[in-house]
Protein backbone atom coordinates (compact mmCIF):
# COMPACT_ATOMS: atom_id res chain seq x y z
CA UNK A 1 0.00 0.00 0.00
CA UNK A 2 1.30 3.78 -0.67
CA UNK A 3 1.88 5.74 1.47
CA UNK A 4 -1.00 8.35 2.40
CA UNK A 5 0.36 11.90 0.31
CA UNK A 6 -1.96 13.63 1.69
CA UNK A 7 -5.00 13.04 4.58
CA UNK A 8 -8.27 15.36 4.00
CA UNK A 9 -9.55 17.02 7.08
CA UNK A 10 -12.14 16.33 9.56
CA UNK A 11 -14.56 18.76 7.81
CA UNK A 12 -18.12 18.96 9.14
CA UNK A 13 -19.86 15.70 11.24
CA UNK A 14 -19.29 12.33 10.95
CA UNK A 15 -22.26 9.97 10.76
CA UNK A 16 -21.92 6.70 12.98
CA UNK A 17 -24.24 3.59 11.73
CA UNK A 18 -24.96 0.69 14.51
CA UNK A 19 -26.24 -2.19 13.06
CA UNK A 20 -27.98 -3.61 16.37
CA UNK A 21 -28.81 -0.82 18.99
CA UNK A 22 -28.05 -3.50 22.14
CA UNK A 23 -25.81 -2.88 25.28
CA UNK A 24 -22.56 -2.14 23.49
CA UNK A 25 -24.07 0.33 21.01
CA UNK A 26 -25.86 2.21 23.71
CA UNK A 27 -23.17 2.11 26.50
CA UNK A 28 -20.66 3.82 23.79
CA UNK A 29 -23.72 6.61 22.38
CA UNK A 30 -24.48 7.86 25.93
CA UNK A 31 -20.81 7.73 27.15
CA UNK A 32 -19.92 9.72 24.27
CA UNK A 33 -22.61 11.97 24.96
CA UNK A 34 -21.28 12.39 29.07
CA UNK A 35 -17.68 12.99 27.68
CA UNK A 36 -18.94 15.94 25.41
CA UNK A 37 -21.07 17.12 28.40
CA UNK A 38 -17.75 17.11 30.60
CA UNK A 39 -19.61 14.59 32.65
CA UNK A 40 -17.28 11.98 32.19
CA UNK A 41 -13.49 10.71 30.84
CA UNK A 42 -13.14 8.63 27.76
CA UNK A 43 -11.08 5.93 29.86
CA UNK A 44 -10.21 3.30 27.42
CA UNK A 45 -10.13 4.89 24.57
CA UNK A 46 -6.54 5.25 22.59
CA UNK A 47 -8.15 8.07 20.18
CA UNK A 48 -8.73 10.18 23.35
CA UNK A 49 -6.17 9.46 25.93
CA UNK A 50 -3.66 7.89 24.07
CA UNK A 51 0.08 9.54 23.11
CA UNK A 52 2.50 8.38 21.00
CA UNK A 53 6.23 8.77 20.98
CA UNK A 54 7.74 10.54 18.13
CA UNK A 55 11.68 9.97 17.26
CA UNK A 56 14.15 9.76 20.45
CA UNK A 57 13.46 9.59 23.98
CA UNK A 58 15.12 12.11 24.42
CA UNK A 59 13.08 14.32 22.23
CA UNK A 60 10.45 13.99 24.34
CA UNK A 61 7.52 14.35 21.91
CA UNK A 62 4.83 12.65 22.89
CA UNK A 63 1.74 14.23 21.20
CA UNK A 64 -2.06 12.93 21.77
CA UNK A 65 -2.55 10.74 19.17
CA UNK A 66 -5.97 12.97 18.58
CA UNK A 67 -3.19 16.20 18.17
CA UNK A 68 -1.24 13.76 15.39
CA UNK A 69 -3.51 12.45 12.94
CA UNK A 70 -6.48 14.78 12.11
CA UNK A 71 -9.19 12.75 13.54
CA UNK A 72 -12.89 13.80 13.73
CA UNK A 73 -14.23 15.35 17.24
CA UNK A 74 -16.58 14.13 19.69
CA UNK A 75 -18.54 16.91 19.00
CA UNK A 76 -18.72 16.47 15.38
CA UNK A 77 -20.57 12.72 16.19
CA UNK A 78 -24.03 12.03 15.09
CA UNK A 79 -25.30 8.84 15.38
CA UNK A 80 -28.22 6.31 13.72
CA UNK A 81 -28.82 2.33 14.37
CA UNK A 82 -30.99 -0.36 13.46
CA UNK A 83 -32.45 -2.87 15.30
CA UNK A 84 -35.12 -5.58 15.71
CA UNK A 85 -36.46 -4.09 18.88
CA UNK A 86 -38.53 -0.67 18.85
CA UNK A 87 -36.78 0.75 21.74
CA UNK A 88 -35.44 3.87 21.64
CA UNK A 89 -31.27 4.36 22.86
CA UNK A 90 -32.60 5.43 25.97
CA UNK A 91 -34.98 2.52 26.45
CA UNK A 92 -32.74 -0.06 25.25
CA UNK A 93 -29.73 1.33 27.34
CA UNK A 94 -32.53 1.21 30.14
CA UNK A 95 -33.15 -2.68 29.30
CA UNK A 96 -29.71 -3.34 29.10
CA UNK A 97 -28.76 -2.04 32.64
CA UNK A 98 -25.28 -1.20 32.15
CA UNK A 99 -24.94 2.54 33.06
CA UNK A 100 -26.39 3.47 36.19
CA UNK A 101 -29.81 5.87 36.12
CA UNK A 102 -27.97 8.53 37.16
CA UNK A 103 -25.37 8.72 34.55
CA UNK A 104 -28.54 7.33 31.94
CA UNK A 105 -30.49 10.20 33.42
CA UNK A 106 -28.28 13.12 32.32
CA UNK A 107 -28.09 11.91 28.37
CA UNK A 108 -31.84 10.35 28.37
CA UNK A 109 -33.19 13.07 26.57
CA UNK A 110 -29.96 12.86 23.93
CA UNK A 111 -30.54 8.88 23.90
CA UNK A 112 -34.27 9.20 23.20
CA UNK A 113 -34.18 10.57 19.28
CA UNK A 114 -32.31 7.93 18.63
CA UNK A 115 -34.74 5.37 17.21
CA UNK A 116 -34.02 2.30 15.13
CA UNK A 117 -34.75 2.07 11.69
CA UNK A 118 -36.20 -1.46 10.72
CA UNK A 119 -33.87 -4.25 10.73
CA UNK A 120 -33.06 -6.58 7.99
CA UNK A 121 -32.88 -9.93 10.57
CA UNK A 122 -33.24 -13.99 9.44
CA UNK A 123 -34.57 -16.07 13.03
CA UNK A 124 -32.47 -18.52 11.22
CA UNK A 125 -29.00 -16.63 12.16
CA UNK A 126 -30.25 -14.92 15.60
CA UNK A 127 -32.70 -17.91 17.11
CA UNK A 128 -33.32 -17.31 20.74
CA UNK A 129 -34.55 -13.77 19.93
CA UNK A 130 -37.35 -12.58 17.87
CA UNK A 131 -39.04 -8.81 17.70
CA UNK A 132 -41.16 -6.45 15.89
CA UNK A 133 -38.89 -3.67 14.00
CA UNK A 134 -38.04 -5.90 10.61
CA UNK A 135 -38.17 -4.94 7.36
CA UNK A 136 -40.35 -6.97 4.16
CA UNK A 137 -38.67 -7.94 1.02
CA UNK A 138 -39.09 -10.05 -1.81
CA UNK A 139 -35.65 -11.15 -1.68
CA UNK A 140 -32.22 -10.53 0.68
CA UNK A 141 -30.86 -8.48 -2.18
CA UNK A 142 -34.63 -5.81 -1.53
CA UNK A 143 -33.32 -5.87 1.46
CA UNK A 144 -30.43 -4.88 1.24
CA UNK A 145 -31.37 -2.17 -1.25
CA UNK A 146 -33.89 -1.09 1.44
CA UNK A 147 -30.68 -0.54 4.06
CA UNK A 148 -28.68 1.33 1.45
CA UNK A 149 -31.68 3.68 1.06
CA UNK A 150 -31.41 3.77 4.66
CA UNK A 151 -28.09 4.65 4.57
CA UNK A 152 -28.83 7.40 2.24
CA UNK A 153 -31.68 9.08 4.50
CA UNK A 154 -29.52 9.11 7.43
CA UNK A 155 -26.50 11.21 5.14
CA UNK A 156 -29.07 13.52 4.10
CA UNK A 157 -31.06 14.14 7.27
CA UNK A 158 -28.03 13.98 9.76
CA UNK A 159 -25.90 16.18 7.62
CA UNK A 160 -23.32 14.24 8.14
CA UNK A 161 -20.26 14.82 5.36
CA UNK A 162 -18.83 11.01 6.09
CA UNK A 163 -20.55 8.20 7.24
CA UNK A 164 -18.86 4.84 9.35
CA UNK A 165 -20.94 1.87 10.14
CA UNK A 166 -19.96 -0.84 12.95
CA UNK A 167 -21.50 -4.03 13.23
CA UNK A 168 -23.01 -4.43 16.67
CA UNK A 169 -25.68 -6.59 16.22
CA UNK A 170 -25.59 -10.24 18.18
CA UNK A 171 -23.84 -13.06 17.03
CA UNK A 172 -24.91 -14.76 14.27
CA UNK A 173 -25.15 -18.41 13.68
CA UNK A 174 -21.65 -19.94 12.07
CA UNK A 175 -21.16 -19.69 8.68
CA UNK A 176 -17.97 -21.05 6.65
CA UNK A 177 -16.96 -19.04 3.46
CA UNK A 178 -18.49 -21.00 0.71
CA UNK A 179 -18.65 -20.05 -3.43
CA UNK A 180 -21.35 -17.59 -3.40
CA UNK A 181 -19.15 -15.17 -1.23
CA UNK A 182 -16.26 -16.07 -3.06
CA UNK A 183 -16.72 -13.04 -5.67
CA UNK A 184 -19.32 -9.47 -5.85
CA UNK A 185 -21.43 -11.67 -8.75
CA UNK A 186 -22.07 -14.46 -6.83
CA UNK A 187 -22.75 -12.73 -3.89
CA UNK A 188 -25.06 -10.59 -5.69
CA UNK A 189 -26.98 -13.83 -6.96
CA UNK A 190 -27.04 -15.56 -4.14
CA UNK A 191 -28.58 -12.54 -2.40
CA UNK A 192 -31.62 -12.46 -5.39
CA UNK A 193 -31.95 -16.33 -4.80
CA UNK A 194 -31.92 -15.69 -1.19
CA UNK A 195 -29.22 -18.14 -0.62
CA UNK A 196 -29.66 -19.63 2.85
CA UNK A 197 -25.82 -18.60 3.65
CA UNK A 198 -26.40 -15.29 3.20
CA UNK A 199 -26.57 -13.79 7.02
CA UNK A 200 -27.83 -10.05 7.35
CA UNK A 201 -25.13 -9.01 8.54
CA UNK A 202 -23.18 -9.79 5.20
CA UNK A 203 -26.68 -7.34 3.49
CA UNK A 204 -25.39 -4.44 5.86
CA UNK A 205 -21.75 -4.68 4.88
CA UNK A 206 -22.80 -5.29 1.17
CA UNK A 207 -24.99 -1.87 1.06
CA UNK A 208 -22.44 0.34 3.48
CA UNK A 209 -19.34 -0.85 1.06
CA UNK A 210 -21.14 -0.16 -1.94
CA UNK A 211 -22.43 3.05 -0.38
CA UNK A 212 -18.48 4.06 -0.24
CA UNK A 213 -19.24 3.88 3.58
CA UNK A 214 -16.79 1.72 5.91
CA UNK A 215 -17.17 -1.14 7.90
CA UNK A 216 -15.77 -2.52 11.41
CA UNK A 217 -17.16 -5.46 12.43
CA UNK A 218 -17.72 -6.23 16.06
CA UNK A 219 -19.34 -9.63 16.32
CA UNK A 220 -17.41 -12.68 15.17
CA UNK A 221 -19.75 -13.79 12.13
CA UNK A 222 -17.58 -13.28 8.89
CA UNK A 223 -19.76 -10.38 7.56
CA UNK A 224 -16.78 -8.18 6.22
CA UNK A 225 -14.35 -11.41 6.34
CA UNK A 226 -15.72 -12.43 2.50
CA UNK A 227 -13.89 -12.57 -0.87
CA UNK A 228 -17.14 -10.72 -2.09
CA UNK A 229 -16.98 -8.25 0.07
CA UNK A 230 -13.40 -7.59 0.42
CA UNK A 231 -13.10 -6.86 -3.90
CA UNK A 232 -16.06 -4.40 -3.38
CA UNK A 233 -14.02 -2.72 -0.64
CA UNK A 234 -11.24 -2.42 -2.70
CA UNK A 235 -13.35 -1.36 -5.32
CA UNK A 236 -15.20 1.56 -4.09
CA UNK A 237 -12.00 2.82 -2.03
CA UNK A 238 -13.55 1.92 1.09
CA UNK A 239 -11.65 1.02 4.51
CA UNK A 240 -13.05 -2.40 6.61
CA UNK A 241 -12.09 -4.39 9.61
CA UNK A 242 -13.22 -7.15 11.96
CA UNK A 243 -13.86 -9.33 13.83
CA UNK A 244 -15.05 -9.60 17.42
CA UNK A 245 -14.21 -6.89 19.77
CA UNK A 246 -11.33 -8.29 22.20
CA UNK A 247 -12.66 -7.14 25.30
CA UNK A 248 -12.26 -9.60 28.86
CA UNK A 249 -11.29 -13.12 28.89
CA UNK A 250 -9.35 -12.62 25.34
CA UNK A 251 -7.79 -9.15 26.27
CA UNK A 252 -6.19 -10.58 29.22
CA UNK A 253 -4.88 -14.02 26.99
CA UNK A 254 -3.54 -11.74 24.53
CA UNK A 255 -1.77 -9.94 27.33
CA UNK A 256 -0.69 -12.97 29.16
CA UNK A 257 0.72 -15.55 26.87
CA UNK A 258 2.97 -13.21 24.73
CA UNK A 259 4.90 -13.23 28.49
CA UNK A 260 4.91 -16.50 28.41
CA UNK A 261 6.35 -17.16 24.97
CA UNK A 262 8.87 -14.57 25.59
CA UNK A 263 9.63 -16.13 28.56
CA UNK A 264 10.04 -19.65 26.97
CA UNK A 265 7.45 -20.89 29.64
CA UNK A 266 5.22 -24.13 28.60
CA UNK A 267 1.69 -24.14 28.62
CA UNK A 268 -0.04 -27.79 29.47
CA UNK A 269 -4.20 -26.24 29.56
CA UNK A 270 -6.26 -23.01 29.38
CA UNK A 271 -9.27 -23.88 30.68
CA UNK A 272 -11.76 -20.42 30.65
CA UNK A 273 -15.22 -20.20 31.70
CA UNK A 274 -17.33 -17.38 31.67
CA UNK A 275 -20.92 -16.67 33.13
CA UNK A 276 -22.67 -13.65 31.90
CA UNK A 277 -26.49 -12.40 31.80
CA UNK A 278 -26.79 -10.85 29.14
CA UNK A 279 -29.05 -10.47 25.71
CA UNK A 280 -25.28 -11.42 24.40
CA UNK A 281 -25.03 -14.24 26.77
CA UNK A 282 -29.37 -15.60 25.78
CA UNK A 283 -27.77 -15.36 22.18
CA UNK A 284 -24.55 -17.36 22.58
CA UNK A 285 -26.74 -19.84 24.82
CA UNK A 286 -27.58 -21.17 21.07
CA UNK A 287 -25.35 -23.73 19.14
CA UNK A 288 -25.14 -22.20 16.38
CA UNK A 289 -24.13 -18.72 17.75
CA UNK A 290 -21.73 -20.09 20.24
CA UNK A 291 -19.84 -22.11 17.43
CA UNK A 292 -18.94 -18.71 15.87
CA UNK A 293 -17.59 -17.22 19.16
CA UNK A 294 -15.91 -20.21 19.91
CA UNK A 295 -14.18 -20.74 17.09
CA UNK A 296 -13.07 -16.72 17.21
CA UNK A 297 -11.95 -17.00 21.09
CA UNK A 298 -9.88 -20.69 20.43
CA UNK A 299 -7.84 -19.43 17.53
CA UNK A 300 -6.23 -16.48 19.45
CA UNK A 301 -3.70 -19.09 21.81
CA UNK A 302 -2.24 -21.37 18.77
CA UNK A 303 -1.40 -17.82 17.05
CA UNK A 304 0.37 -16.27 19.63
CA UNK A 305 2.19 -19.78 20.82
CA UNK A 306 2.78 -21.13 17.52
CA UNK A 307 3.15 -24.64 18.30
CA UNK A 308 4.67 -25.88 15.15
CA UNK A 309 7.76 -23.25 16.03
CA UNK A 310 7.88 -24.74 19.56
CA UNK A 311 7.34 -28.32 19.99
CA UNK A 312 8.37 -28.78 23.62
CA UNK A 313 6.44 -25.99 24.77
CA UNK A 314 3.32 -25.60 23.21
CA UNK A 315 2.35 -28.89 21.10
CA UNK A 316 0.56 -30.50 23.56
CA UNK A 317 -1.88 -27.69 24.91
CA UNK A 318 -5.84 -28.30 25.61
CA UNK A 319 -7.60 -24.79 25.30
CA UNK A 320 -11.11 -25.21 26.40
CA UNK A 321 -13.51 -22.17 26.47
CA UNK A 322 -17.17 -22.31 28.00
CA UNK A 323 -19.76 -19.94 28.56
CA UNK A 324 -22.78 -20.00 30.31
CA UNK A 325 -25.87 -17.95 30.44
CA UNK A 326 -26.23 -16.74 33.96
CA UNK A 327 -29.45 -13.85 33.97
CA UNK A 328 -28.57 -12.64 37.17
CA UNK A 329 -25.19 -10.94 36.24
CA UNK A 330 -26.29 -9.32 33.27
CA UNK A 331 -23.71 -6.79 31.23
CA UNK A 332 -21.16 -7.70 34.79
CA UNK A 333 -19.37 -11.22 33.35
CA UNK A 334 -17.34 -12.70 35.12
CA UNK A 335 -14.26 -14.61 33.45
CA UNK A 336 -12.35 -17.39 35.25
CA UNK A 337 -9.23 -18.56 33.54
CA UNK A 338 -7.02 -21.71 35.01
CA UNK A 339 -3.60 -21.84 33.43
CA UNK A 340 -1.62 -25.02 33.40
CA UNK A 341 1.72 -24.09 32.86
CA UNK A 342 5.43 -25.32 33.41
CA UNK A 343 8.64 -24.23 33.90
CA UNK A 344 12.90 -25.43 34.06
CA UNK A 345 13.38 -29.03 34.13
CA UNK A 346 9.02 -29.53 33.27
CA UNK A 347 8.37 -28.36 36.94
CA UNK A 348 4.65 -27.23 37.36
CA UNK A 349 2.59 -24.29 38.34
CA UNK A 350 -0.88 -22.91 37.88
CA UNK A 351 -2.43 -19.28 37.61
CA UNK A 352 -5.56 -18.45 38.18
CA UNK A 353 -7.33 -15.80 36.66
CA UNK A 354 -11.15 -14.30 37.73
CA UNK A 355 -11.54 -11.08 36.00
CA UNK A 356 -14.97 -9.48 37.20
CA UNK A 357 -15.27 -7.06 34.23
CA UNK A 358 -18.13 -5.39 32.44
CA UNK A 359 -18.53 -6.50 28.90
CA UNK A 360 -19.77 -3.00 27.44
CA UNK A 361 -17.79 -0.77 29.17
CA UNK A 362 -14.42 -2.59 27.80
CA UNK A 363 -16.40 -2.77 24.72
CA UNK A 364 -17.81 1.23 24.05
CA UNK A 365 -14.39 2.69 23.62
CA UNK A 366 -13.50 0.52 20.87
CA UNK A 367 -16.67 1.68 18.84
CA UNK A 368 -15.33 5.05 19.78
CA UNK A 369 -11.58 4.41 18.14
CA UNK A 370 -12.51 2.24 15.46
CA UNK A 371 -14.84 4.55 14.26
CA UNK A 372 -12.45 7.69 14.46
CA UNK A 373 -9.61 5.08 12.83
CA UNK A 374 -11.70 4.09 10.10
CA UNK A 375 -12.76 7.31 9.27
CA UNK A 376 -9.37 8.66 9.10
CA UNK A 377 -8.31 5.15 6.62
CA UNK A 378 -11.10 6.28 4.36
CA UNK A 379 -9.68 10.02 4.17
CA UNK A 380 -5.83 9.17 4.10
CA UNK A 381 -6.96 7.09 1.05
CA UNK A 382 -6.58 3.59 2.76
CA UNK A 383 -8.72 1.08 0.82
CA UNK A 384 -9.42 -2.73 2.08
CA UNK A 385 -8.60 -4.54 5.29
CA UNK A 386 -7.15 -1.92 8.03
CA UNK A 387 -4.87 -4.90 10.12
CA UNK A 388 -3.36 -2.32 11.73
CA UNK A 389 -6.71 -1.99 13.61
CA UNK A 390 -6.05 -5.82 14.72
CA UNK A 391 -5.50 -4.21 18.33
CA UNK A 392 -9.09 -4.42 18.47
CA UNK A 393 -10.31 -7.63 17.64
CA UNK A 394 -10.02 -11.69 18.35
CA UNK A 395 -9.90 -12.35 14.91
CA UNK A 396 -8.14 -10.28 13.41
CA UNK A 397 -8.83 -9.93 9.61
CA UNK A 398 -5.67 -10.27 7.29
CA UNK A 399 -4.81 -10.32 3.67
CA UNK A 400 -5.31 -14.05 2.20
CA UNK A 401 -2.75 -16.79 3.32
CA UNK A 402 -1.33 -13.94 6.31
CA UNK A 403 -1.72 -15.48 9.45
CA UNK A 404 -2.86 -12.90 12.11
CA UNK A 405 -1.47 -10.63 15.11
CA UNK A 406 -2.66 -11.51 18.55
CA UNK A 407 -0.26 -10.28 20.79
CA UNK A 408 -1.29 -7.06 21.76
CA UNK A 409 2.03 -5.73 22.21
CA UNK A 410 2.75 -6.65 18.53
CA UNK A 411 -0.29 -5.07 17.81
CA UNK A 412 0.32 -2.30 19.46
CA UNK A 413 3.26 -1.34 17.66
CA UNK A 414 1.91 -2.13 14.39
CA UNK A 415 -0.79 0.70 14.97
CA UNK A 416 1.25 3.22 16.09
CA UNK A 417 3.71 2.39 13.57
CA UNK A 418 1.01 2.98 11.11
CA UNK A 419 -0.17 6.41 12.57
CA UNK A 420 3.51 7.71 12.67
CA UNK A 421 4.05 5.98 8.64
CA UNK A 422 0.97 8.24 7.58
CA UNK A 423 2.37 11.35 8.93
CA UNK A 424 5.82 10.77 7.53
CA UNK A 425 7.73 10.36 10.61
CA UNK A 426 10.02 7.28 11.46
CA UNK A 427 9.17 4.37 12.73
CA UNK A 428 10.14 2.99 16.33
CA UNK A 429 12.34 -0.20 16.24
CA UNK A 430 12.95 0.35 19.94
CA UNK A 431 16.86 -1.36 18.77
CA UNK A 432 17.96 2.13 20.78
CA UNK A 433 21.74 1.66 20.18
CA UNK A 434 22.07 5.48 19.11
CA UNK A 435 21.83 5.99 23.21
CA UNK A 436 25.07 4.43 23.17
CA UNK A 437 27.33 5.10 20.61
N1 LIG B 1 -19.56 -6.52 24.91
C1 LIG B 1 -18.46 -7.13 24.60
O1 LIG B 1 -17.54 -7.16 25.35
C2 LIG B 1 -18.35 -7.77 23.26
C3 LIG B 1 -17.12 -8.31 22.90
C4 LIG B 1 -16.97 -8.91 21.65
C5 LIG B 1 -18.04 -8.95 20.79
N2 LIG B 1 -19.23 -8.46 21.15
C6 LIG B 1 -20.31 -8.59 20.21
O2 LIG B 1 -20.96 -7.36 20.01
C7 LIG B 1 -22.29 -7.60 19.65
C8 LIG B 1 -23.19 -6.71 20.49
O3 LIG B 1 -23.11 -7.08 21.86
P1 LIG B 1 -24.19 -6.53 22.89
O4 LIG B 1 -23.75 -6.94 24.24
O5 LIG B 1 -24.50 -5.12 22.61
O6 LIG B 1 -25.45 -7.43 22.50
P2 LIG B 1 -26.99 -7.05 22.63
O7 LIG B 1 -27.72 -8.35 22.53
O8 LIG B 1 -27.23 -6.20 23.82
O9 LIG B 1 -27.26 -6.15 21.34
C9 LIG B 1 -27.33 -6.67 20.06
C10 LIG B 1 -28.53 -6.08 19.39
O10 LIG B 1 -28.53 -6.49 18.03
C11 LIG B 1 -29.87 -6.61 17.63
N3 LIG B 1 -29.89 -7.37 16.39
C12 LIG B 1 -29.76 -8.70 16.20
N4 LIG B 1 -29.81 -8.99 14.88
C13 LIG B 1 -29.94 -7.82 14.23
C14 LIG B 1 -30.04 -7.46 12.86
N5 LIG B 1 -29.98 -8.39 11.91
N6 LIG B 1 -30.17 -6.16 12.54
C15 LIG B 1 -30.21 -5.21 13.51
N7 LIG B 1 -30.15 -5.49 14.82
C16 LIG B 1 -30.00 -6.77 15.18
C17 LIG B 1 -30.53 -7.27 18.82
O11 LIG B 1 -31.91 -7.06 18.81
C18 LIG B 1 -29.85 -6.55 19.98
O12 LIG B 1 -30.58 -5.44 20.43
C19 LIG B 1 -22.55 -9.10 19.86
O13 LIG B 1 -22.45 -9.76 18.63
C20 LIG B 1 -21.40 -9.50 20.73
O14 LIG B 1 -21.04 -10.86 20.58
C21 LIG B 1 -19.41 -7.85 22.37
Amino acid sequence: MEKPSKIAPAKGKLGVLLPGMGAVSTTFMAGVELVRKGKSQPVGSLTQMGTLRLGKRTDARSPLIKKFVPLAELKDLTFGGWDIFKDNAYQSAANAGVLNPQDLERVKSFLSTIKPMKAAFDHDFVKLIDGPNIKKGKNKYELALQIKEDIANFRKTSRASRLVTCWCGSTESFVKPEDVHSTPEKFLEAMKSNHPMIAPSMLYAWASVTSGVPFANGAPNLTVDIPAIQRLAHDNNVAICGKDFKTGQTLMKTILAPGFKARMLGLEGWFSTNILGNRDGEVLEDPGSFKTKEESKLSVLEYILQPQLYPQLYGKMCHKVRINYYPPRGDNKEGWDNIDIFGWLGYPMQIKVDFLCRDSILAAPIVLDLVLFLDLAQRAGMRGIQEWLSFYFKSPMTAPGLYPEHDLFIQSMKLKNTLRWMKGEDLITHLGQEYYD
